[in-house]
C-alpha cells in the first residue's frame, strides 16, 4: 500500500472533481435536478440522512467510494468488528461493538454477558429500594464522578432519555474545580446518596481527586454511616479501585480493550441504567447493534457511516476545511457537541501514520457545536458569513416527547432554515434581500440533515454508533490509529511531574 493516500490515483482524480465545482452553486445542482433531495438521502437503522445540500454529484461520490475501496475500508471495517488488534500502538483490540452485539467466541459473549448483568442488576436493585443506603433510606442520588469517555457518553445519554424513569436522580462531575462537585452535592443527603466513581484506569486525577472529596462529604455523616456503602466503582482495573478503599462488591469492570471514548456501551453506563433502567439500556444496545450490522453488511454507497465519512475527508483534504460543526435541534442532545468533540479530536487529531510516518495530508478537524435554537443566536452569524467555513450537521428529532405540536414545528422549520441560509444564501429571500454588502451571504456552505423519528434509547444508540463508525472511516481513508490518545498522556506526565516538584 501506498505510504499516504494522497498518493493514490483515486486521491488525484478527487482533486480534479474538487476544481470541476469550481464554477457551480448548490443551488444550480438542486436546479439540475429536480429529484436531488430523494437521490441524496438514505436511511438505516431507524435514522434518515438527507446529505444533497452538499458538495457531490454522482463523479464525486463515485470517486469517493473508489478511494475508500483502495484504502481497504471494507477489509478494515471487518478487522474492527472481528476484534482485530486495530488499535495498533496499544496492540489490542477496539471491540466496543461487541458490547451491543455478543461476539462468535462463546467465553468472551459469556464474559461480557455477566459483566453486564451485574450492573444492570445492581441499578435494577437500586431503582426497585432492594439496595438501600447504609442506614436503610432509599438511594435518591447517585453522583457520578468521571472525566473523558468516563462521563461524556453516561452523560449524553442519560440526558438525551429524558427525565429518570425512576427514583434516583443522576448527576455527574468531572472538573477538578471543585464547583461542579459542590453543585451536584448541593441538596443531596449523605444517607441518601451513592457517589458513582467511574474511570477505566483509576489513575485519572480529577476522578481521584473528586472521589476524595466526595468520601470526606459521606465521612463527614461517619457517625450513621458506612461510607464505602455509598460508593460504586466501575473500572478495566478493579485491584487499584479496591486499593483505594472501593468494596469488591461494588466494583463493575469491563475489559481493557474497550476504549475510554467508546465505553458508555460498557458498566460505564452504569448512571444511563440508574436513571432510565435495564431495558432502555438493552435499547440502547440494540440500536447501535442495528447501525453496527448495517455499517458491517451495507454496500459503500448506502452506507450511512461510510458516506458521512467521506464526505468528512472530502471537504477537509480538498476543501481545505479546518472544522466542522454539530447542532442538535433538541435541548436533550445539547452534551452532543462535547461527545463528539472528545470522540473525533482524540481518535483522529493525529500527525503520525499507523506506521509511525508523518502524514502528509491533513487528518481530524476541529469538531464544535452548540444547541439549537440557542445556536442561531450566537454562531451563525460566522457559519453564514465568516471568511471561512463549516459543514455541519443539523441532528433534528421528528417528535419530540415533550414537546407539543407548535414547538416540534419551530424547532424544525428553524433547522431547516439555518441549513438553507448556509446553501443558498439570501439569494432565495426574494423581495427582502438587500443588496448592501454587508448583508450580502453567500450561501455554498454544506449541511447534513440527520434526522431521528423520536429521541428515544433504540435511536440514540444507533446515531451514536453511527458517528463511531463515521470516525472509525475517516481514520482508515487517512490511516491513522483512531484508538490511541498520546498526545493527552504528555499533557497528564507533564502534570503529574510539576505536582511532584511542587506538591499540593
Ligand atoms: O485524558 C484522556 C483519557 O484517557 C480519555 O481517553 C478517557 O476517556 C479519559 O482520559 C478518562 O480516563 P479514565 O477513564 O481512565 O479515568
Amino acid at each position: 500500500m501506498e505510504s499516504s493516500p494522497s498518493e493514490l490515483p483515486q486521491w488525484q482524480a478527487l482533486e480534479e472533481w474538487r476544481r470541476s465545482f469550481a464554477s457551480r452553486t448548490l443551488a444550480n445542482l438542486f436546479k439540475l435536478d429536480p429529484g436531488r433531495q430523494q437521490r441524496w438521502s438514505f436511511s438505516a437503522a431507524s435514522i434518515h440522512i438527507d446529505i444533497s445540500r452538499n458538495w457531490i454529484d454522482e463523479n464525486t461520490f463515485g470517486a469517493l467510494m473508489t478511494l475508500a475501496r483502495a484504502r481497504d475500508l471494507e477489509k478494515m471495517r471487518e478487522a474492527l468488528l472481528r476484534g482485530e488488534a486495530v488499535n495498533t500502538t496499544e496492540h489490542r483490540p477496539a471491540w466496543h461493538t461487541a458490547l451491543r452485539t455478543p461476539p462468535a467466541d462463546p467465553s468472551v459473549a459469556r464474559s461480557l454477558e455477566e459483566d453486564q448483568r451485574l450492573f444492570l442488576g445492581f441499578a435494577e436493585a437500586l431503582r426497585s429500594g432492594r439496595i438501600q443506603g447504609s442506614t436503610g433510606k432509599p438511594i435518591n442520588t447517585a453522583v457520578c464522578i468521571g472525566i473523558g469517555g468516563s462521563d461524556l457518553g453516561p452523560r449524553l445519554v442519560t440526558e438525551a432519555l429524558g427525565a429518570p424513569t425512576g427514583p434516583v436522580r443522576v448527576r455527574f462531575v468531572s472538573n477538578i474545580d471543585p464547583v461542579e462537585l459542590h453543585n451536584a452535592l448541593e441538596g443531596a443527603t449523605p444517607e441518601s446518596t451513592l457517589i458513582v466513581a467511574i474511570s477505566k484506569t483509576f489513575t485519572t486525577l480529577e476522578t481521584l481527586e473528586n472521589l476524595r472529596v466526595a468520601r470526606s462529604w459521606l465521612n463527614a455523616d461517619s457517625q450513621r454511616l458506612d461510607a464505602a456503602h455509598h460508593i460504586v466503582g466501575v473500572t478495566a482495573h478493579p485491584d487499584r479501585a479496591a486499593k483505594i478503599g472501593v468494596h469488591p462488591k461494588r466494583i463493575f469492570v469491563f475489559p481493557e480493550w474497550v476504549g475510554g471514548r467508546y465505553s458508555l456501551w460498557s458498566a460505564c453506563g452504569l448512571p444511563i441504567a440508574i436513571a432510565h433502567g435495564h431495558d432502555a439500556f438493552l435499547q440502547l444496545c440494540a440500536g447501535a447493534a442495528e447501525m453496527d450490522a448495517h455499517f458491517a453488511t451495507a454496500p459503500l454507497e448506502t452506507n450511512l457511516p461510510v458516506i458521512l465519512g467521506l464526505l468528512g475527508v472530502w471537504y477537509v483534504n480538498f476543501w481545505n476545511t479546518r472544522s466542522r460543526a454539530v447542532f442538535p435541534y433538541s435541548q436533550r442532545l445539547r452534551a452532543l457537541p462535547s461527545y463528539l468533540q472528545q470522540l473525533e479530536m482524540e481518535s483522529l487529531g493525529k500527525r503520525v501514520d499507523v506506521d509511525g510516518h508523518p502524514v502528509t495530508i491533513d487528518t481530524g478537524p476541529v469538531v464544535w457545536g452548540e444547541v439549537g435554537t440557542t445556536a442561531q443566536h450566537s454562531v451563525f452569524q460566522f457559519m453564514h458569513q465568516g471568511t471561512h467555513w463549516s459543514p455541519a450537521d443539523f441532528v433534528v428529532v421528528a417528535q419530540h416527547a415533550q414537546s407539543d405540536e407548535r414547538r416540534n414545528r419551530l424547532l424544525h422549520a428553524s433547522a431547516m432554515a439555518q441549513a438553507d441560509a448556509m446553501a443558498w444564501g439570501d439569494s432565495v429571500l426574494g423581495a427582502e434581500r438587500s443588496t448592501a454588502a454587508y448583508a450580502i451571504t453567500p450561501g455554498g456552505r454544506p449541511s447534513n440533515i440527520i434526522s431521528l423519528a423520536q429521541l428515544d434509547a433504540h435511536n440514540v444508540g444507533a446515531l451514536l454508533a453511527m458517528y463511531e463508525q463515521r470516525t472509525y472511516v475517516q481514520s482508515v481513508i487517512w490511516n491513522v490509529n483512531a484508538f490511541d490518545q498520546w498526545g493527552v498522556e504528555v499533557g497528564k506526565k507533564l502534570l503529574q511531574q510539576r505536582l511532584d516538584r511542587e506538591p499540593v
